[in-house]
């Protein structure tokens, strides 16, 4: 049983083109970028940087950003090599296989579920949270029962995964025509934000910038850091130490670019789009995030900051509530993207891996008339339509950080692996400093990830058992490499 076999890149290029497994290439470099943005923006910046400045970082969260724009840039470098040398879909899944093996690579297939299909789910129901206030704002109230806080059912949340699902299904172009409106409306929000928030900003707001640093209630058990259970390290509110500690939490803003990569089938002239699709949306947002962040603390004292709306509450706060108001739909329209682009993403990697053989291959049909893979598509609406609304996500947000960062440091490692192994590659991007670059970036998702809770870990570590009992008992017999390898015994 070899389950460390990997599929030559050749291979995965070729399997590409097989004409009933063939996506339509219509996306340019810009419409990456565009879609980048569309998945990166959204609950991050919206939702979380009033509770890390409040809690963590105080005006210093901007700094915070700053640095996990810096460990996504690492990792971005890596996803832009792998790209550019395997343009096809699958990202992470599809970069495993063709260095660290069959097995490793299904692994991190089965990851990104907990990064994509989890995170479309979660982010819905902040979704359905900002719909449902704004909804009230004007006066009309949902029943706690579908909406709120605590709902037997989140109907906003399930309508709105469902009605997506319906967009992707007909044709990624019209997908991106409709990412491309929303993602200006998103822009135009955060613009506004940093542009009429300047005029509001009180300079003593920014002293302290790192407030003094304080020891946090003791964490115990499951909820601790990993970092605090093994290395005995107490985490601090503020202070150095609470920045950095805030940018781990921060990172789920950051979450997305690395999407960009799945998209690579449908890319014309990939090589050099996708980098360019990831580096350009990710420099964007990084700038966006250090620049609304440094705003919002001006605006507002950090510990008055609001938790659920703090770009919004903001605003009101001094006074302006014609901008609270467009703010709120702003950050509807770009969470809708965001719900859409984690879906697409999700829908390409398990595209790639029915493909494979690793699931069932029929699901992987590509619908003639549309061009996407509509049957897998719905598959993955009707699952984050359920999750979302239905089970209680903001424990499991967590789960969707570990899961991406496990994710980067593959993809790091991999590519100083694929640089020893296939050096005879065309590489159109290469990222500098090799092997010093990937090995840092892995560092820094390690250090990212030892600061997420022991219960975080366990879960992630029963989801990986349970995806690898899969693979043994499905995934390796349906394998294409298996049924190869039967053909000709002699070829394995
Ligand atoms: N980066 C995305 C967000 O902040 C997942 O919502």
């Amino acid at each position: 049983m070899d389950i460390f076999r990997t599929k030559s890149v050749e291979q995965s290029i070729r399997d590409t083109e097989a004409p009933e497994h063939q996506l339509r290439k219509r996306l340019t470099a810009v419409d990456l970028t565009v879609f980048g943005i569309g998945v990166i923006i959204g609950t991050g910046i919206f939702v979380l940087t009033g509770e890390v400045a409040k809690e963590m970082a105080g005006p210093a969260v901007a700094v915070s950003f700053a640095v996990a724009g810096i460990v996504c840039a690492l990792a971005a470098l890596c996803y832009a090599e792998f790209a550019s040398t395997i343009p096809v879909a699958g990202s992470a899944y599809t970069f495993s296989f063709a260095t660290l093996g069959e097995f490793p690579a299904w692994i991190i297939g089965w990851d990104l579920l907990l990064e994509l299909a989890l995170a479309a789910a979660v982010v819905a129901v902040g979704w359905s949270g900002y719909f449902s206030s704004l909804l009230t704002s004007i006066g009309v109230h949902l029943p706690a029962s579908i909406a709120g806080d605590d709902p037997v059912v989140d109907v906003p949340a399930v309508a709105i995964v469902l009605i997506l699902t319906a967009v992707l299904i007909a044709g990624i172009k019209l997908s991106s025509r409709v990412n491309l409106v929303i993602v200006i409306i998103k822009i135009s929000v955060v613009l506004l934000v940093i542009v009429a928030g300047l005029f509001f900003i009180t300079a003593a707001n920014y002293t302290p910038f790192i407030p003094e640093a304080q020891s946090t209630p003791t964490v115990e058990g499951v909820q601790a850091p990993l970092i605090q259970v093994l290395f005995g390290i107490t985490p601090v509110a503020f202070g150095v130490m609470g920045v950095f500690s805030a940018a781990a939490i921060v990172f789920f803003a950051f979450i997305g670019f690395d999407i960009v990569a799945t998209a690579a089938e449908e890319t014309i002239e990939p090589q050099r789009a996708l980098p360019r699709g990831i580096l350009g949306s990710l420099a964007i947002c990084t700038f966006l995030y250090v620049a609304v962040s440094l705003v919002v603390v001006g605006m507002q004292r950090y510990s008055e900051l609001s938790s659920s709306a703090p770009l919004a509450d903001a605003f009101t706060a001094v006074g302006q509530d014609w901008a609270a108001v467009l703010i709120s739909i702003g950050a509807i329209a770009g969470l809708t993207t965001v719900v859409m682009i984690l879906m697409l993403g999700q829908t390409r990697v398990l595209f790639a891996m029915c493909r494979d053989g690793l699931l069932p291959r029929r699901l992987a049909k590509v619908h003639p008339r549309t061009g996407t893979p509509a049957l897998l598509t719905a598959i993955v609406g009707v699952v984050a339509a359920v999750l979302a609304g239905f089970i209680s996500l903001s424990a499991l947000a967590e789960l969707v950080n570990i899961g991406t960062l496990f994710a980067f440091v593959v993809v790091s490692v991999g590519v100083i692996i694929l640089r020893r192994t296939r050096p005879d590659l065309k590489r159109s991007f290469r990222a500098p400093l090799v092997p010093l670059l990937p090995i840092l970036s892995v560092l820094a998702c390690l250090y990212l990830m030892l600061n997420l809770p022991v219960e975080t870990w366990l879960r992630f570590l029963v989801w990986m058992v349970l995806g690898a009992l899969l693979y043994f008992t499905y995934g390796y017999r349906h394998s294409r490499m298996t049924r190869a390898a039967q053909e000709q015994p002699e070829a394995s």
